[in-house]
Parts: structure tokens; sequence; C-alpha cells
């Protein structure tokens, strides 16, 4: 269909003044979400929809001065600085989010890529189990692996995303393919968030000294911890319960 207002030339003239057409913006956004490889269930998540109810105030996670509430705001805080941060500027420190099963940090992440996509910038959004199962399944007999095509969108992408960073089977290439994705970015101090279920010692085991050093320069160390899983407390509401 052809847009009524700039007959899809993008631009239409207002009192001699050429302005960018909405449809133009629109289908801008579009190509951005489309590119982004971010999951759509994970599209409706944004920082105002986030709530802090699940966080409990006056209870604190293990070995942690703050309390729940207060680990969660401070690390809300810093996801959303950061957005606005990225927009603004090209390149800076990243972020690093652990916590517990069912704690928030994929949806925090998700904010994060959907305010940055909104507002006109592109963000490449991995879910790391994901690309370990693409890597698996490009392996073919006792040829090299293939090139995977996410992997050098990855190193270049404007803002990375990498999505549950965590306790998988890592293959010898894939351990490489990660360090080399962190190290190009380091060297480029190009905006990168990253979450996982492991602190980073667990990632050191996992990932190896120098990825882990490299994620400590590249990222901010923060955590988002809960009492009970947020899945079972939804599950819990939908029956009827309420926090
Ligand atoms: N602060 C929040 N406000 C509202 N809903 C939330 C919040 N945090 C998480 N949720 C919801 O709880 C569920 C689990 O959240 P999420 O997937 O972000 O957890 P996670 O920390 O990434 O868990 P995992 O470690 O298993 O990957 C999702 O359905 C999400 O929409
Ligand atoms: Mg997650
Ligand atoms: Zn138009």
């Amino acid at each position: 269909m052809v847009c009524e207002k700039c007959g899809d030339r993008g631009i239409y003239i207002e009192n001699g003044v050429a302005f960018q057409c909405s449809c133009n913006r629109d289908l801008a956004k579009k190509r951005r979400y489309a590119a982004s490889r971010l999951p759509v269930k994970l599209q409706d998540y944004t920082f105002d929809g986030f709530d802090f109810c699940y966080y409990p105030e006056g209870a604190f996670p293990e070995k942690r001065k703050m309390s729940y509430r207060e680990v969660a705001q401070s690390t809300f805080e810093a996801a959303q600085n950061f957005a606005r941060n990225t927009i603004l500027q090209s390149r800076g420190k990243g972020l690093f989010i652990y916590g517990n099963v069912g704690s928030g940090k994929t949806y925090l992440c998700s904010a994060i890529a959907n305010y940055l996509l909104e507002n006109g910038k592109e963000v490449l959004f991995i879910v790391v189990p994901d690309l370990l199962d693409e890597i698996r399944a490009s392996y073919s007999g006792d040829s090299e692996y293939s090139e995977i095509q996410v992997l050098r969108y990855a190193i270049n992408a404007p803002v990375l995303i990498l999505d549950d960073l965590g306790a998988h089977n890592y293959t010898e290439w894939a351990r490489n393919k990660i360090y080399s994705i962190i190290n190009n970015r380091l060297n480029n101090n190009m905006p990168t968030v990253i979450n996982s279920n492991l602190n980073l010692g667990q990632i050191e085991r996992y990932l190896g000294e120098r990825t882990t050093s490299r994620i400590v320069e590249l990222c901010d160390i923060y955590s988002l911890f809960v009492p009970k899983d947020i899945r079972h407390i939804k599950n819990m509401e939908r029956q009827e319960y309420h926090c």
C-alpha cells in the first residue's frame, strides 16, 4: 500500500519544509527489530513495566549488605543509565548482571534492548544457548566448523546483549569464539551487556581466565536476586496469589 502522506518517498513537504514521514520511521524501526534477533515475547518488556514487588525490603541475599530491593534498584538504575548514555554516545562501559534463576535478568536486558531500538539504536540480542546450538548444528563430520554469520555481527553490533552466558557445554571452539567476541568488543570499547546465573568466579571455570578478565574490563558488575523465582510467583498470581 502506498503511503497517502508521502507517496512512499519517505519525506513530505509542508510550508516549503521537508519532514521525515512516520511511515519511514516505522519501517526503519521494524527493520531494527528484525535485525536485533530479540525474541518476540521479550519485545514487550520495558523499564516502565519493571515491578519491584518481587524484591523485598528488609530481607538480604546471602552475604550481601544490601536488601533484595536495594540491589534491584541499583541494578535497574544502572540499566537505565546505560540505555540513556548509549543513545548519546556509541562507546562506553557495559554491564554484567548475574543472579539466581527467575530474578529478572533477561527482563532487564530486554528493557535495555527495547529502549535502544525504540530510540533508533541498532542492537544485537544473542541468547547464548541458542548460539551454542547454532554452532553445534554447523559442525559437520570431519570438516572445519563453518563460519557463523552471527558471530561476525556480534563483534560489530553497535550494542551487543549476551543473554544467559551460563553453565553450558562449551566446546573449545565455542569458548574461543566467545573470547574473540569479548576481546574485540573490549578493544573497540563497544557497549556490551551480559547476563548470567554465574558469578565471575564461576564464569572463569567455564570460559577461562582470559575471557573473564576481559569481561571485568568491558563491564561494570551488577547483580539481581530474588528470594523466590518470579516465574513461580507469576504462576501463583495467576491462581489468585498477590505479593
Ligand atoms: N521486575 C519484573 N517485573 C515484572 N515481571 C518480571 C520482572 N522480572 C522478571 N519478570 C518476569 O518473570 C519471568 C522470569 O524473568 P526472567 O526471564 O527475566 O528471569 P531470569 O533472571 O532471566 O531467569 P534465568 O536465570 O532462568 O534466565 C518472566 O516471565 C518475566 O517477564
Ligand atoms: Mg534469563
Ligand atoms: Zn509516508
